[in-house]
């Protein structure tokens, strides 16, 4: 079979993933296992659980990708696996299944960056991207600027100093005991609610730096409803959901957008869980559209934690010839 062939294994969180991926783009096959269910109860991932979990599936997970791929393990050409930033005990399962197979297939083992991984899924569904672009990752562990030069050097520019975006969706949505992930709960009610019901604060927009903060943001909204119980009624859970959302998106959405000018960019990619958010993605939509920028926004379930941008930005490592070797090891914090 012509082209290179990764197999992609991610587990840095709570989804066991695994994918065949030819020469970076075409993608053969990709199996997600949510532990979605599990978490729940919690409100959250409970690391422990979440590695324990990764095991019992870790190899069904592998064997389904090749399979559905329609290939054998003998015809992968590397493997390649997220080992940063992430869950220690999360990661270790995907590096320490992604290194058997290296060895037992004498094939190359590529470690890849969670993040630059998420930059990289924008590939898959336009290859033809040049580098001079702005990046946003935001996600459940995650809201951060990129700027990615010519040469695809990614620099961060911006963070946040405390809750990723998503984190405050889920920590607000067990708040209002709505469910775990608060994500795509808050994006549905919010279709049926008022954005201009409350008027939250939108964080850090004069903070004059390119970083965001979402923690005050989420207390201001325990604060408004403990004050006022009336706004916990069933009646404006859709207009609190939709008031609340509103303020998160203004903020990435203008940050991004001033980070864009600052650095000369004409495009804008996203990425990430939240990259998911229904309001995020039109509003992003119009505003570009003002504005004269390109926007990548890729499919829904390529915005999630999936092995398929790893097994694409694996290709791209190694045709570089950034190969890793036995002695790998996971971190969970990590710069690009
Ligand atoms: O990228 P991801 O699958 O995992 C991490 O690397 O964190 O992102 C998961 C996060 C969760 O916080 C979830 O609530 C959020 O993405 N999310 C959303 C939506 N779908 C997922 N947030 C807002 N709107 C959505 N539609
Ligand atoms: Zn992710």
């Amino acid at each position: 079979m012509a082209g290179k062939l990764i197999l992609g294994i991610e587990t840095s969180c709570d989804d066991t993933a695994a994918a065949v991926v030819r020469d970076g783009k075409d993608m053969l096959s990709n199996i997600v296992s949510s532990q979605n269910e599990i978490h729940k109860k919690y409100g959250g991932v409970v690391p422990e659980i979440a590695s324990r979990k990764h095991i019992e599936v870790i190899n069904i997970v592998i064997k389904e990708a090749i399979n559905k791929a329609g290939v054998k393990i003998g015809d992968i050409d590397a493997v390649s696996v997220t080992n940063r930033p992430g869950l220690i005990g999360s990661l270790l399962v995907g590096l320490g299944a992604a290194k058997a197979i290296s060895y037992a297939q004498g094939i190359p083992l590529i470690t890849v960056n969670h993040l630059k991984a998420h930059i990289y899924s924008n590939i898959l569904i336009n290859s033809k991207i040049k580098g001079n672009f702005l990046g946003l990752i935001v996600s459940g562990g995650h809201t951060s600027l990129y700027f990615i030069d010519n040469n695809w050097k990614i620099s961060e520019i911006g963070h946040t100093v405390d809750d990723a975006a998503g984190e405050a969706f889920d920590k607000i949505a067990r708040y209002l005991k709505l469910g775990y992930p608060g994500g795509p709960i808050i994006d549905k009610l919010s279709k049926k609610g008022d954005p201009s019901f409350i008027d939250f604060p939108r964080p850090m927009l004069d903070s004059g730096d390119l970083n965001f903060s979402f923690s005050g943001l989420k207390t201001a909204l325990i604060y408004k409803t403990k004050k006022n119980k009336g706004l916990l009624k069933k009646e404006n859970l859709n207009d609190l959901a939709a008031s609340f959302q509103k303020a998160i998106v203004d903020v990435l959405i203008e940050k991004t957008i001033n980070a864009c000018k600052q650095y000369g960019c004409r495009d804008i990619l996203i990425s990430g869980g939240v990259a998911a958010n229904s309001r995020l993605r039109e509003d992003f939509k119009e505003i570009c559209k003002k504005e004269n920028i390109k926007l990548y926004a890729p499919p829904l379930w390529l915005c999630m934690d999936n092995a398929v941008m790893v097994a694409c930005l694996g290709y791209y490592e190694l045709v570089s010839g950034n190969v890793s070797d036995l002695s790998a090891d996971v971190y969970s914090r990590s710069d690009l």
